[in-house]
């Protein structure tokens, strides 16, 4: 059997037996062993910087299940961080962030701001040594607008201000998105030559902007990054992942050098076989709710899924990340069906 990675073949474009399949926040609340490392943090970005706690929390998940894939631990709202504005988690209610700092001079932390998130690359280096062959490692960042939507607004929110700030400050938005696509794509180099064999870029809220903006502020800084990347001489397949972004997925697809498009819950069959002719692989588009729920018609869906996209090139995944709540069963269910293997109970139950 082939050692190169299912998730890599599926993104060289192949049609495999059977899709790979990993799940977005694989790591994280729904896992009791997660639950219990994360009480020895003493906060959620510390956890994040700490290499030999945060690879633990990436192959928890792959101990368990038979994941193709891990994604390195780790959070969009570290480059903010990193460039010098204040970020922290208010338990139960999500990220805050203090107030943006001059554009300017972000510009010039630009550099400084990898350096600063070196202990990711030290996480991937550690998971990487210690993942099997047959498993691939996942790096990756925000897009530029949807971290800018959090440092603008300070906090995850409907979006409303940043959207307002576009109109009423494009210049200001583009030199922020431009220190973002600068920083975004130097951390994403480090993150492939530390051992992340795949990067995805999660553009979380590509909802709601008209054409002209999306091209603009989606589609432009994501094409920057992928030219920079590239430039330094890294291979590593993109996945792009413009949730939301409904009619104008397609215009995305083709409009960024990505390897595989991530689909939202919303995705059609059609659309996703369209993309797969186009040269795409997809990845998606199980409704992270579904999941939760369980039952026939988890069984229905997965069923669907399988059966609609596994004629082109496929990777298995959820329309958006697992639900902290979601039971661990149904989540080795859908792995089992797909994959054809068990998971496995660990020390934690
Ligand atoms: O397993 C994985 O998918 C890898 C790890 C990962 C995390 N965040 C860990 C995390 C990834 C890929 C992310 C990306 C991320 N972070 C996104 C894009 C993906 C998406 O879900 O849309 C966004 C928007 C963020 C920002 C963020 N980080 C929010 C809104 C929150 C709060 C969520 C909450 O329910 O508290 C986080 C915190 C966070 N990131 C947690 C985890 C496991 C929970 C924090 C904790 O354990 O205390």
């Amino acid at each position: 059997m082939s050692e190169t990675p299912r998730l890599l073949r599926a993104l060289g474009g192949e049609t495999l037996d059977r899709p790979p399949i990993w799940f977005m926040r694989q790591a994280g609340r729904s896992l009791p062993e997660y639950r219990e490392l994360r009480t020895r943090a003493t906060d959620f970005i510390a956890f994040c910087h700490n290499p030999e706690m945060a690879a633990e929390a990436t192959l928890q998940p792959m101990r368990r299940f038979p994941m193709d894939a891990a994604i390195v631990f780790a959070d969009i709202l570290l480059i903010p961080r990193a460039l010098g504005q204040e970020v922290w988690f208010e338990a139960g209610e999500g990220p805050r962030l203090g107030e943006l700092p001059d554009i300017t001079r972000m510009a010039g932390e630009v550099e400084a701001s990898t350096g600063r998130l070196s202990a990711i690359g030290e996480t991937l280096a550690r998971v990487r040594a210690e993942l099997e062959p047959e498993r691939a490692l996942i790096g990756f960042a925000g897009g530029p607008w949807t971290v800018a939507t959090y440092m603008i607004e300070g906090r995850g929110s409907n979006r409303e201000a940043a959207r307002t700030f576009a109109y009423e400050h494009p210049e200001k938005l583009d030199a922020l998105l431009r220190v973002l696509v600068d920083s975004t794509a130097r951390y994403l180099i480090m993150q492939a030559r530390s051992g992340a064999q795949a990067l995805k870029i999660f553009e979380s809220w590509a909802e709601g902007l008209a054409e002209d903006v999306f091209e603009r502020i989606v589609i432009g800084p994501h094409r920057a990054i992928i030219e920079q990347v590239r430039a330094a001489g890294v291979t590593a397949p993109f996945i792009g992942f413009p949730r939301g972004a409904g009619a104008l997925v397609e215009t995305y697809a083709r409009a960024v050098p990505v390897e595989g498009v991530a689909l939202d819950t919303q995705a059609s069959a059609e659309l996703g076989r369209r993309l797969q002719a186009g040269g795409k692989t997809i990845q998606g588009a199980l409704d992270n709710l579904l999941l939760r729920a369980g039952g026939p018609a988890l069984d229905a869906r997965v069923e669907t899924l399988l059966a609609q996209w596994s004629g082109g090139p496929y990777i298995f995944n959820l329309g958006h990340g697992v639900m902290p709540d979601t039971p661990i069963a149904h989540i080795a269910r859908v792995v089992e069906r797909v994959t054809g293997k068990p998971a496995k109970a660990v020390a934690a139950e």
